[in-house]
């Protein structure tokens, strides 16, 4: 019979590809977790169903989880992210779920760490705490950032305080094939995995990609510290997630993200994809 999976985040970065990656399988049937009937109907498939899901609605979190084995969790980018899983991670328990796939984040097992990495560890404990099975999947930085979050402006430019620091920046895709691994086989139960790309580069050497697969001029500026986290507090986003990006700028900034692991090879059989194959891909996206 096949396995029910959740898939949280559905609509989001990462989410989205685990639910491509398992539509038309006949070993698995997908509830999409989505929080708007627009979103929903391009995720839909003969194995894949949306299912209303909002992390602040209990009512919503029971009826997604009932009949569930495996939970696919992706924590929103919010204060009390921890307090939210922790929830989920109790309603999934107490409905029978098996094993969850948590998407957390590299540098999540570092002592004291930076605040993005210890949300992800507390979760996680929790998590471990449970009693379920769990699959821990700690990504580095995503290629898709230079999609979603800091793409070249209208001049061009790429605005980052990350300094001359190299990054082994991992396609969401390859994340993906990783949780579908994870989410149909038992053989990566209660492990946890780094995940990077096949290189390190800086935010320059990717620009220069950018403006060779766009046709359109991409430069890296190297701006000040303040600069970056006024441009976070002039978007409204609060201070307490900025301070946490300055966090992660910083360690970027310091060269800590350019460890390379050999996991997703391992794991997929496939080697990670270049920077320069998904820009590529996603050359439309900067056009
Ligand atoms: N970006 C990186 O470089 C990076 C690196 C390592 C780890 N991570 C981790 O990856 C995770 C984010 O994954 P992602 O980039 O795939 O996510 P994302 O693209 O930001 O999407 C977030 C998803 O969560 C949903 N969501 C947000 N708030 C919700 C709520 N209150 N109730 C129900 N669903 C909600 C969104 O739904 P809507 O579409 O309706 O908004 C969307 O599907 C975070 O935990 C982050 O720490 C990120």
């Amino acid at each position: 019979m096949a396995t029910t999976i959740l898939v949280t985040g559905a609509t989001g970065t990462i989410g989205s590809q685990v639910v491509s990656a398992l539509k038309g399988r006949n070993d698995v049937t997908v509830r999409a977790a989505v929080r708007s009937a627009a979103k929903a109907e391009s995720l839909k498939g003969a194995n894949v169903t949306p299912v209303d899901f909002e992390y602040t609605k209990p009512e919503l979190i029971q009826k997604a989880v009932a009949g569930v084995e495996k939970l696919f969790l992706v924590t929103p980018f919010t204060p009390d992210q921890v307090d939210l899983g922790a929830r989920l991670v109790d309603f999934a328990k107490a409905a029978g779920v098996k094993h969850i796939v948590k998407l957390s984040a590299m540098g999540a097992d570092f002592e004291p760490g930076i605040q993005l990495g210890r949300w992800h560890r507390t979760l996680e404990r929790y998590i471990a705490g449970s009693g379920l099975t769990y699959t821990f999947l700690r990504p580095n930085n995503f290629m898709e950032n230079f999609i979603n979050f800091y793409p070249p402006g209208k001049d061009g430019n790429i605005y980052l305080p990350w300094g001359q620091g190299a990054c082994s920046f991992i396609a969401g895709s390859d994340i993906a094939a990783v949780a579908v691994a994870a989410l149909t086989s038992s053989a990566h139960e209660n492990k946890a995995y780094n995940l990077t790309g096949p290189e390190a580069f800086t935010i320059g050497q990717a620009a220069a990609t950018i403006g060779e697969v766009s046709g359109k001029k991409a430069n890296y500026v190297d701006v000040p510290e303040a600069a970056a986290q006024k441009a976070m507090l002039d978007m409204g986003m609060p201070a307490g997630l900025v301070d946490a990006m300055m966090e992660l700028h910083a360690i970027d900034k310091a060269g800590y993200a350019g460890e390379v692991t050999d996991a997703v090879k391992k794991i997929t059989g496939r080697a990670p994809m270049t920077f320069a194959s998904f820009a590529r891909q996603h050359a439309a996206a900067w056009k």
